[in-house]
């Protein structure tokens, strides 16, 4: 085993986020210490300029009140007058870059927190949405850029903080507005359930410039920016990639120079829905075989089989499935009896039901389709078909 273990090399998409996770583990720890380092000096800044502005603001009517020659006093080289004018400006401008500098800090320190996200719990996904278009409102009016929301109903709660959410939408959708540089700007934001592997996603599009080929590669790295002279610094992906790890969700995108990006962001979901029951009646053990096989597979669904009608019939009321995949041609009772049996029954009414037969030309085939049921599958069918016909009914 510790052979077969050490041949089998990591693919070169493993190894390349093996390599970007290790990476960004460095880069936390160095980011980490430097904001750390940075931070109380800065505080020190923040919390000083407002007290040196109440000073200033004290000490004007003392010097206004005092009979000497303003026109010639002056405080480190600069005259009254031009003081009186241009020093509570000067402060306020000055406090506004310290508070500038602490939300930077403030990003590193998120960016270099890795997997601590606090205050987990089960959050709806759509709500981390609808606060962070929110949030971006005024940013959006000002672009003028035109906003389309697909959120899916009835979603699967997430394992997550609300906020860390929020924040990886807010600063995709805030680039998303940031890149279109046309009258024509659309932004798209849809979120929704993949049955395959259990997991939510969050799709953020956009008709803008697509993402600069020259830093495509690094874009998650901190500090990639080509905003440096709109101010950016080049955190908002680097964040959002820690606090999606740290839900251990993914983040991926795809861009054309000139046509548009998209970001998706993929969540596992708190807990597996309640897995829907499905019931396969047929005689024919071979495809007894490969459907349950098939469908057990994927662990989405809980499976039973039958290999007749009254078996079918019997099991209909006793484990109760969502879906019933039946043949139409089975010994004792058929499919087309089933059909009428489950008409009959209110309480089928909405019993999902795929037909599988190998004759399509038989008249029993037309009996089932009038009774309403046609969702019929001709035998040999395409497997991988048939299981997206069960997702897509399913779902
Ligand atoms: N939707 C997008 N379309 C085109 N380019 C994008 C898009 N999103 C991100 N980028 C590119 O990725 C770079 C990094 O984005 P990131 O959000 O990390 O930093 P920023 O937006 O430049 O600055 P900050 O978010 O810190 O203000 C951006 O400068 C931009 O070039
Ligand atoms: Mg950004």
């Amino acid at each position: 085993m510790t052979e077969q273990k050490q041949t089998k090399m990591p693919s070169k998409k493993n190894r390349s986020l093996l390599y970007q996770s290790q990476k960004m583990e460095a880069l936390g720890t160095l980011v980490a210490g430097v904001a750390h380092e940075i931070n109380n000096p800065v505080n020190l800044i923040t919390y000083n300029i407002p007290l040196l502005s109440k000073v200033w603001q004290d000490i004007m009517p003392v010097i206004e009140s005092q009979a000497i020659d303003k026109k010639n006093l002056k405080f480190g080289g600069l005259t009254y007058d031009f003081l009186k004018e241009n020093l509570h400006k000067l402060l306020s401008d000055t406090e506004m870059a310290a508070t500038r500098v602490a939300q930077i800090i403030k990003d590193l320190k998120n960016f270099s927190r890795q997997s601590n996200v606090y205050d987990i719990e089960p959050i709806p996904i759509n709500l981390a949405v609808r606060n962070a278009v929110r949030l971006a409102q005024t940013t959006l009016k000002n672009a003028n850029v035109q906003l389309e929301i697909n959120l899916a109903e009835d979603l699967p709660q997430i394992n997550g903080n609300i906020h860390s959410i929020e924040q990886v939408v807010l600063n995709l959708f805030i680039n998303a507005i940031q890149a279109i540089n046309h009258t024509q700007g659309k932004i798209k934001i849809t979120t929704g359930y993949q049955h395959k592997d259990g997991q939510v996603f969050i799709s953020i599009s956009d008709n803008g410039k697509g993402i600069n080929p020259q830093i495509a590669n690094r874009l998650f790295d901190p500090f990639v920016t080509d905003k440096q002279t709109e101010g950016g610094t080049g955190l908002g992906l680097s964040v959002s990639y820690n606090l999606i790890k740290a839900h251990e969700g993914e983040i991926t995108f795809s861009s054309k120079k000139g046509k548009g990006t998209t970001f998706i962001i993929t969540l596992p979901i708190a807990e597996k829905r309640a897995r829907a029951k499905i019931l396969i009646a047929d005689d024919d053990t071979f495809i007894q075989d490969l459907l349950i096989e098939a469908i057990a597979n994927r662990k989405l669904y809980r499976v039973e089989n039958a290999y007749n009608g009254i078996e079918a019939c019997i099991k209909l009321g006793s484990y109760r499935p969502d879906l019933l995949i039946l043949d139409i041609f089975m010994p004792e009772m058929d499919g087309l009896e089933v059909c009428r049996a489950i008409k009959n029954d209110p309480e089928l009414s909405d019993l999902k039901v795929i037909i599988t037969t190998g004759f399509p030309d038989h008249p029993k085939l037309k009996e089932v389709s009038k009774l309403g049921f046609d969702t019929v599958y001709i035998k040999p069918f395409s497997l991988n078909t048939f299981l997206e016909e069960i997702d897509s009914l399913l779902s």
